[in-house]
This record gives C-alpha cells, sequence and structure tokens, in this order.
C-alpha cells in the first residue's frame, strides 16, 4: 500500500452526530467521490432517506441543504454494512464510544465494544487492502484496538489506521466543518502509513487549506482530541468558579467574562458561565484522560483533570439547590418550568444535558416540571431521566457541598411520567408556574412575550436564567424575582 491511493469510494460506520454530517459535507465537496453511510440503526437510516428533510435524525443548521446537494448523487445512507465495506478503499468509524456503564472503568473509560464489532466486521468482509479511519468522538488508543483485531485475521488483507478526530460542535457542525480551524490526521510513521496519510490529505484538500490539515503520529493525534476538549471545557468550569464567587460578593461573571477575554493570551471564547456544560465529548473525553492518568500512575495529573468536572457538578448541583432555597426550602408539587432541555442551542442532542440533572434533583423533591423545547422530542426527555436513574455517577461534591451525604431514590417510569409533562407551545408550559428555569440558551426564549408570561404565572414570579440570555432588566421591570448565574443580587 506504498503508493498514494486515489480514494473513490468512501465507507462511513455509523449515521450519528459525527457520521452524518461530516460525510455529507465530504459528499458535498468531492462529488468524484461515492460516499456510503450505514448504519445498524434501520430507523436512523430511513429518516436518513426521508424526501421530507424535516425529518433528518440530527438538527444542524445547514444540514439540510448539504444533504439536499448530495444525497442521490453521491451521497447513499443503507443499513448494507457489508457491500459498503466491501466497496471502500477508505472506511471512517464514527460509531458511539459512551462512558461504560459495567465492569472494569465502570463511569470512567469508554466503551469500545462498538468499535470492536466494527473493527470485526470490517476483518470478516474485507477483501482488499483498505485504510482505516478511527472519527468516533473518543479516541483512546482505539487505533491499537483496531490494529490487533484487524491483523490477526490471517487472510492476507493489509489495513492502515489513522486517526482523524472531529472537532465540529454541534449546532455548528456544518460552518465548522466547511470552514476547519484544522483537520488532524495521525498516521503510523512508515511509509505505507505516510501514503495513507497523504490519501485522507487529499480528500480534505478539496476544500480545505493545506495548512489547516495538520499530520502527526496516530497516539498524538488521539491525545489532541482529548486535550483539545479537556482545555475547553476546563475554560467552562474556570469561568463558572468565578461564577460562584461573583455571586457571594456582588461582581458581575459577564462584565469579568468579557474584561478578561479583551486579553489576546486569553481570548473572548468559552468563558460563557453557565448552569453547566453537556455535550457527548467534554466529560466523556475527562474521564477518559483521567483514567488514563490513574492508569499510567499519575495521580496528581488525574486529580488536576478531575476537578474540572467536580466543578461542573457542582454547578449544575448549585443551580438546582439554589431554586429549591428560593422557593421556600421545596418544590414538592411546585410547577416548575424548563425553557430547553438540549446541552446547547441550535441541536437535539440532549447527552449529559444540565436539564437532565436539574430536572433529577427538582424530581427527588417531587416538583412538577413542565418542560419547552423547539427541538427535542418528549421520548427523548423520559428516556433521559430514565436513564440517569440507573446511571448516576457519584458526585461527592454534591455531599460536600450540603455537608451531608445525598441519597438518591430511583424513580419508576410512572412516577417520571406523572411529574414530568413535555409542552409543545412555551406559554402553556410556563402557565400558572412558580418558577422557571432557562437550561438551554435557545434565541427564541429572548423574543417571548414576557408580560403574558409574567401575568399568567404565580407570584412571586420567579425566573432562574442558567444561560443569562434572557433581558434581565426587561424582567425587572416586569416585575420578576430573576436569578442569573454570576451576578451577585
Ligand atoms: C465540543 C467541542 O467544542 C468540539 O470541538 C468537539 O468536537 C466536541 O465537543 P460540543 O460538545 O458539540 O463540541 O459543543 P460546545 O460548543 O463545545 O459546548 C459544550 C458545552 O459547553 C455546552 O453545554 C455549552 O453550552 C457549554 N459551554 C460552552 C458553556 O457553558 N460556556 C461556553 O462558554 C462554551
Ligand atoms: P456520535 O455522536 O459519536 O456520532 P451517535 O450515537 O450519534 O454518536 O452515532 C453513532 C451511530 O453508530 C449510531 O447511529 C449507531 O447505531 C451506530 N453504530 C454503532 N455500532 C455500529 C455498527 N457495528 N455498525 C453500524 N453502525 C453502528
Amino acid at each position: 500500500m506504498n503508493k498514494v491511493k486515489s480514494i473513490k469510494n468512501i465507507c462511513c460506520i455509523g449515521a450519528g452526530y459525527v457520521g452524518g454530517p461530516t460525510m455529507a459535507v465530504i459528499a458535498q465537496k468531492c462529488p468524484h467521490i461515492n460516499v456510503h453511510v450505514v448504519d445498524l440503526n434501520e430507523q436512523r437510516i430511513a429518516d436518513w432517506n426521508d424526501a421530507d428533510l424535516d425529518k433528518l435524525p440530527i438538527y444542524e443548521p445547514g444540514l439540510a441543504e448539504v444533504v439536499a446537494e448530495a444525497r442521490g448523487r453521491n451521497l447513499k445512507f443503507s443499513t448494507d454494512v457489508e457491500k459498503a465495506i466491501d466497496e471502500a478503499e477508505l472506511i471512517f468509524i464514527s460509531v458511539n464510544t459512551p462512558t461504560k456503564t459495567y465492569g472494569v472503568g465502570k463511569g470512567m473509560a469508554a466503551d469500545l465494544k462498538f468499535i470492536e464489532l466494527c473493527a470485526r466486521q470490517i476483518a470478516k468482509v474485507a477483501k482488499d487492502d483498505k485504510i482505516i479511519v478511527e472519527k468516533s468522538t473518543l479516541p483512546v488508543r482505539t487505533a491499537e484496538a483496531l490494529r490487533t483485531i484487524l491483523h490477526s485475521t490471517g487472510n492476507g488483507v493489509k489495513f492502515e489506521i489513522l486517526s482523524s478526530p472531529e472537532f465540529l460542535a454541534e449546532g455548528t457542525a456544518i460552518q465548522d466543518l466547511h470552514n476547519p480551524d484544522r483537520f488532524l490526521i495521525g498516521g503510523a510513521p512508515t511509509e505505507s502509513g505516510e501514503a495513507a496519510v497523504q490519501a485522507l490529505v487529499d480528500v480534505y484538500l478539496n476544500w480545505v487549506p493545506r495548512e489547516n490539515i495538520v499530520t502527526t503520529r496516530v497516539w498524538s493525534s488521539e491525545l489532541s482530541k482529548l486535550t483539545a476538549n479537556a482545555f475547553l471545557a476546563q475554560r467552562v468550569s474556570s469561568i463558572n468558579a468565578i461564577s460562584a464567587l461573583c455571586e457571594k460578593t456582588g461582581a458581575d461573571v459577564d462584565e469579568i467574562a468579557h474584561a478578561i477575554g479583551k486579553d489576546s493570551r486569553i481570548g473572548a471564547k468559552f468563558l460563557k458561565s453557565s448552569v453547566g456544560f453537556g455535550g457527548s465529548c467534554f466529560q466523556k473525553d475527562i474521564l477518559n484522560l483521567v483514567y488514563l492518568c490513574r492508569h499510567f500512575n499519575l495521580p496528581e495529573v488525574a486529580d488536576y483533570w478531575e476537578q474540572v468536572i467536580k466543578m461542573n457538578d457542582y454547578q449544575k448541583h448549585r443551580f438546582s439547590k439554589n431554586i429549591i432555597d428560593t422557593l421556600f426550602n421545596t418544590v414538592s408539587g411546585k410547577k416548575i418550568a424548563f425553557l430547553g432541555w438540549a446541552f446547547k442551542k441550535d441541536t437535539n442532542d440532549t447527552r449529559e444535558s444540565a436539564a437532565i440533572y436539574v430536572a433529577d434533583e427538582l424530581l427527588q423533591d417531587r416538583a412538577e416540571i413542565h418542560v419547552y423545547d423547539p427541538k427535542v422530542s418528549e421520548e427523548q426527555i423520559y428516556a433521559d431521566l430514565e436513564y440517569l436513574q440507573t446511571n448516576r455517577r457519584p458526585q461527592t461534591v454534591i455531599a460536600s457541598e450540603t455537608k451531608q451525604s445525598v441519597e438518591y431514590s430511583t424513580l419508576s417510569m410512572e412516577e417520571i411520567r406523572s411529574l414530568v409533562t413535555v409542552h409543545k407551545d412555551p406559554y402553556t408550559a410556563m402557565e400558572s408556574a412558580h418558577a422557571i428555569a432557562v437550561l438551554t440558551e435557545w434565541d427564541e426564549f429572548k423574543t417571548y412575550d414576557w408580560g403574558k408570561v409574567y401575568n399568567e404565572m404565580l407570584k412571586p414570579a420567579f425566573v432562574f436564567d442558567g444561560r443569562n440570555i434572557v433581558d434581565k432588566d426587561q424582567l425587572d421591570v416586569i416585575g420578576f424575582e430573576i436569578y442569573n448565574i454570576g451576578k451577585g443580587n
């Protein structure tokens, strides 16, 4: 495989938040390459193929337009995994790698079972040499695991394994893919490894300038992904730590973020204090970094990064506790309206969303939660809460904050369904509520008729803005009691 291959057929295993948008953009920008995206989930594939572009399984601004352009031309979605593997010279693996919920490394390590299954399937099907690109959201020595499985087939087929981690952020995925800060490719420092790297560079070169394509060794590439996410999450936890101090002392965290962000060494991005970060990557990647450091006997390094997660748990807990404390120490039987459920705006993804944890804490006190989110489905909201009941991580910070251990009771699906109502209309969600909690920064929340909302709420009308997006001055004038993150009252 020492000659640089010209790629004509790409296969992507996994049609999720990473695989779907990434392949759609590759197909859009490389009309001469056939891109075949496969998934075991038949419904997901049916949704990707739906003539009605509103039914795509993922909501991402701009995605529908890209799919409309390439689908049926050189972009195909199917469940025929074997055919796609067989035809491709280059295979992306974009399957999910959740945190393990069982056995060794439970709650910390990445579960690589889906990756392993893919590798076994490729090994079974492949009849000629292939380049395998690891593009899952979580790479930790994944390339090595892939190599071991693929090279143990003994059928003479050669595999070159690359790591090309994805840096797109949900909600801006298409923009990030069209104009990436960088694409990263890790490969082996051998002749055949370099040829494989060049083949993938050539694919990206169809729209990305060469200086924005960084090439490294495999493990550096994998570790870069963890490090980038750890640094980004650390910024959010750092500003959130300051938000707690602001609330005690009367400073304004947004003013501080603005002031320090002007320092070009610090920069203005990722300094927005919030109810806590969510998403499929930050927590999972840091937990893996921590697991890795403990494995290599680096406890100080592990503790350092673990604190980023602890601070995030603390922030979510602080927000929930503030709601309960303010509502006269109990929310039992009280109607709390949730604006937003997604982990950030412009996505329907809810993985690790702060809203789930805040709801869970309020439900422990038997609050009645009424949720409105413009893009998240009712079933997803119930599924998130149900999943958490049996998959809580031990949250040590909660115990230290309240100086007592918190006994979580496990709520049944019936209890969850009786306490949580999902609304299609924000005004009905907020009608007669004791309080509103803003959990996602959807733009539409800024445009509501807040006078009407006030008139229809119980008084005092409380708003807990976990994103600092609603106009505080406007709400003050109307008569709301408003609580922001990191603004001393
Ligand atoms: C992240 C990385 O940004 C991306 O490069 C990587 O490929 C995947 O993980 P994503 O999780 O999709 O992307 O979204 P991101 O914009 O990073 O936001 C993550 C979380 O942090 C969200 O809950 C967001 O609301 C929160 N956040 C972000 C803040 O609370 N404050 C900020 O200033 C920025
Ligand atoms: P991500 O955010 O990493 O893209 P998702 O969960 O959105 O994660 O997508 C991963 C997709 O991979 C899912 O649609 C899942 O059905 C699919 N998948 C997992 N294992 C396999 C496999 N062995 N073959 C094909 N598809 C798979």
